[in-house]
């Protein structure tokens, strides 16, 4: 901004002070980051941002260190082990889920009985000893991640068939809303932007971490849209298109 106008719009701040009070003006001028207030649909999806990679989306270096929860015989060691997604999966079914084999078998359970648990609750076990997160995460950051695991939970095997990992969606549906919605971004072929795996290759592998990303965004890319406040079978359709995409470029 040019200094005169700053300096304008200083002054008009100014006058805000004398005529509304200090609290406006603090909120205009320190906007908070962590936006506490926000409608519950955005505190879920912002939730489910910080539940992928929350020192990502706090744009916060994660620590070095091994979680001293993650076990020690496991491969994974640092950073990628204080994700909640780590130990609690992408169909936050822990242990009793994709996660039971695999380089992120932690043996640790789910998420899921958690699901419409009082929110506080929540906040208490990830500052538990277990978890460790007090003085990591703000109270305003964990009582988004608390609105996630409350009320933002979809049972993932409504969606995605365990067996056969296929989508329960309408693919027709689907490809009018791909092609409308994501493709701009994504390509037609789902192979864009470049450094991203192929949709096709996503949806062989973990549909379950699709599902997440498409119902609440991409940790850390803050212009990928979240649909969680339409219907889940839309992203579920978008994902029956998905599976047709290309696996390689
Ligand atoms: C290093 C592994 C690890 C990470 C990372 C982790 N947790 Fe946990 N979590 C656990 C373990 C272990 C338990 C089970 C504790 C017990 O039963 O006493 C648990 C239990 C829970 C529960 C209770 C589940 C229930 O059925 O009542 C919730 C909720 C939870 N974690 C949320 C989170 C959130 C949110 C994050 C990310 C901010 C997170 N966890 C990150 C290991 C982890
Ligand atoms: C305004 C642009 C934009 C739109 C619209 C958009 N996305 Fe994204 N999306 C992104 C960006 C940027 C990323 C991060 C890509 C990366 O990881 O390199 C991303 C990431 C993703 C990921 C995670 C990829 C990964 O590697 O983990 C999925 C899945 C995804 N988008 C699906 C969709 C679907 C489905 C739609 C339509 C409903 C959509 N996106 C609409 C920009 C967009």
């Amino acid at each position: 901004m040019h200094l005169h106008r700053y300096l304008r719009a200083l002054g008009a701040v100014r006058g805000l002070v004398v005529l509304t009070g200090a609290a406006v003006v603090t909120g205009l001028i320190v906007p908070t980051p962590a936006m506490a207030d926000m409608d519950p649909i955005g505190a879920m999806a912002r939730g489910g941002h910080l539940y992928d990679n929350w020192a990502k989306t706090l744009k916060m270096d994660a620590p070095e260190d091994t979680h001293p929860s993650w076990p020690s015989d496991s491969k994974k060691k640092g950073k990628t082990t204080w994700r909640c997604k780590s130990c609690h999966g992408w169909d936050y079914k822990g242990a009793e889920g994709a996660y039971g084999k695999g380089s992120f078998k932690t043996g640790i359970k789910g998420i899921a009985g958690a699901a419409g648990k009082d929110p506080s609750a929540i906040v208490a076990i990830m500052k538990d000893d277990t978890h460790a997160y007090g003085g990591k995460i703000d109270d305003a950051d964990l009582a988004h991640l608390a609105a996630f695991v409350s009320g933002g939970q979809v049972d993932m095997t409504q969606y995605i068939d365990p067996g056969t990992l296929a989508p329960k969606g309408d693919a027709a549906k689907g490809a009018g809303y791909y092609n409308t919605i994501c493709a701009g971004c994504h390509g037609e072929d789902g192979l864009k932007p470049k450094e991203m795996k192929p949709f096709g290759e996503q949806m062989a592998k973990d549909p379950w971490e699709v599902l997440h990303k498409i119902l609440n965004g991409q940790a850390g890319e803050d212009e990928m849209p979240g649909l969680r406040a339409l219907d889940t079978q839309i992203a579920v359709d978008i994902m029956a298109h998905m599976v047709s995409l290309p696996k390689e470029r």
